[in-house]
């Protein structure tokens, strides 16, 4: 889709469509929206005044101009209070429209927003918008034979009168669209099947990524990580046929001797339980089980597309967690890259043994900040649902740091208690820790579990078992894939700019 910046009035632009924003609690037409109105007959003002249209969040109406103005349609839809209206509303508004607009066979769509949202930065606004636009129209339909071949919107025209904000609105637009596609990028990574992403498929597709770019990439390999001792990494991977990658990737947009922040991502390609076998219900789920690896690759792309100033690890820990007679078994003591020893008494609890592994690879890499991602546990789904990221830290100033980043990108998280209570019900009586914790914290205890490995370095564990992937469409958000954590971390990142 190619998005500009259009400096012309609605009456004359040559669209297919148009789609216009209209508050519950303020009816007044956008001013560029009045004199194409006039052009109607007064049809929307009618509307709005007789109710039929209220403004409602995710409310859409069409109306049809029968060649009074040169587009086809007008398209309205709700933006819901004006002082609740945020970026996010912005996000929803233009993917319901845009969704709207390419089922009525628009291909060409005028968008008026950003003169109506006072308050808000041009930049970001139009950044959501973007953002918004492009992730609602996403679609994954590689394996679908027909279907292809769908009308689309093609042009998406932001009309903004303001010659004052054009820089800030063209700037905004390549923000948005470049967010957009790392987002994207990260949703076909978890919409994948497993037969096809596999550990090497993925770990190929990182390499691509960082000659897209220019970021240096490394992978690791069974025997690199042999010889590194990472037993618990390996550990998951040894019931597998497939063999695991350890992908390391390196952008310094910052000075040498900056500081480095790692972004390190949970990568199960199939997490089938292992010898402690996942129920046959809904385990095909469990090809998303690499979502934290998706987001930091998608992270790093973005990076790479925007280049911030600063110094960014990412780190994709790739297996699949299968049974075999060679799989690890409950009961099993394991040692990890660090020395400290682990007794497995779940093998489905497998992502905090690749990421343990992955987070002290990350701190010998020279890591001083570390942020990892992962859907870790089903506790967190249970107790935060769909719509937020449980977070686990072991540091105040970082944890605000990326709380602040994540709500520029719009996306929720939580911060869930950590104390050293909690620590104790991961303690083992054979081993020094214990891969599960009970019943009782699941997500506090998996969490804590990572924080062993991790010592006094700054660190966020984000747990996005609920997130990661969506079970119905909404907004901008579709079945499957939803890409969390991408934007995220793209804001960390450049919020680390000196
Ligand atoms: N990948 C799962 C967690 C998960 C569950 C992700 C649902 C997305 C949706 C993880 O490896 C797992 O199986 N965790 C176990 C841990 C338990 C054995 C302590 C769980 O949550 O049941
Ligand atoms: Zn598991
Ligand atoms: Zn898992």
């Amino acid at each position: 889709m190619i998005i500009k910046n259009a400096n012309e009035s609605l009456k004359n632009i040559l669209v297919d469509g148009i789609i216009v924003g209209i508050f519950e609690d303020d009816h007044s037409l956008p001013e560029a929206l009045q004199e194409t109105d006039q052009n109607l007959g007064e049809a929307i003002q009618e509307l709005v005044r007789n109710q039929e249209f209220t403004g409602k969040e995710k409310e859409t109406m069409v109306v049809h101009t029968f060649g009074k103005i040169s587009a086809k349609k007008i398209i309205l839809v709700g933006f819901g209070k004006k002082e609740k209206f945020q970026e996010e509303s912005i996000r929803a508004a233009t993917a319901i429209g845009l969704k709207l607009a390419k089922k009525l066979k628009c291909k060409s769509v005028g968008i008026n927003f950003i003169d109506q949202v006072e308050g808000l930065c041009p930049k970001k606004a139009t950044s959501a918008l973007c953002e918004g636009g492009l992730l609602g129209l996403y679609e994954f339909n590689k394996y679908k034979s027909s279907d292809k071949a769908q009308v689309t919107v093609t042009d998406l025209l932001i009309l903004n009168k303001s010659i004052e904000n054009k820089t800030l609105v063209e700037e905004g637009i390549d923000l948005g669209k470049n967010l957009a596609m790392s987002t994207m990028l990260a949703r076909d990574l978890v919409n994948e099947p497993g037969n096809v992403l596999t550990p090497k498929e993925m770990a190929s597709r990182a390499i691509d990524i960082g000659k897209q770019h220019g970021i240096q990439v490394e992978v690791l390999e069974e025997e690199d990580m042999r010889k590194l001792g990472m037993g618990c990494f390996l550990g998951v991977a040894q019931g597998s046929e497939e063999p695991p990658k350890l992908v390391v990737m390196k952008y310094e947009g910052g000075k040498k001797d900056d500081e480095y922040t790692a972004f390190v991502g949970k990568g199960i390609t199939f997490d089938s339980g292992g010898i402690s076998l996942k129920p046959g219900a809904g385990m095909d789920e469990m090809k998303t089980d690499m979502g934290g690896s998706a987001a930091v690759l998608g992270a790093m792309d973005a990076i790479g597309r925007l280049k911030p100033k600063t110094n960014i690890i990412g780190i994709l820990g790739l297996c699949e967690n299968m049974p075999s007679g060679r799989a690890m078994k409950p009961g099993d003591i394991i040692t990890s890259m660090t020395g400290k020893t682990v007794e497995i008494l779940n093998t489905d609890a497998e992502g905090r043994l690749v990421l343990a592994d992955c987070v002290s690879y990350a701190k010998k890499l020279g890591a001083t900040k570390i942020v990892d991602l992962a859907t870790l546990t089903g506790a967190c789904v249970v107790a935060l649902g769909a719509i937020t990221t449980a977070l686990i830290t072991n540091n105040k100033i970082w944890v605000e740091k990326l709380k602040q980043s994540a709500d520029e990108a719009g996306e929720k998280v939580w911060q869930l208690p950590a104390d050293s209570e909690y620590g104790e019900l991961i303690k083992s009586d054979i081993a020094d820790i214990k891969n599960i914790g009970g019943r009782d914290a699941g997500t506090i205890t998996a969490g804590l579990f990572i924080g062993e490995f991790i010592g006094e370095t700054p660190w966020v564990h984000m747990d996005i078992a609920g997130t990661a992937r969506a079970t119905k469409e909404k907004g901008y958000t579709h079945k499957g894939g939803t890409g969390v954590g991408v934007r995220t971390l793209y804001y960390l990142a450049k919020s680390l700019e000196k």
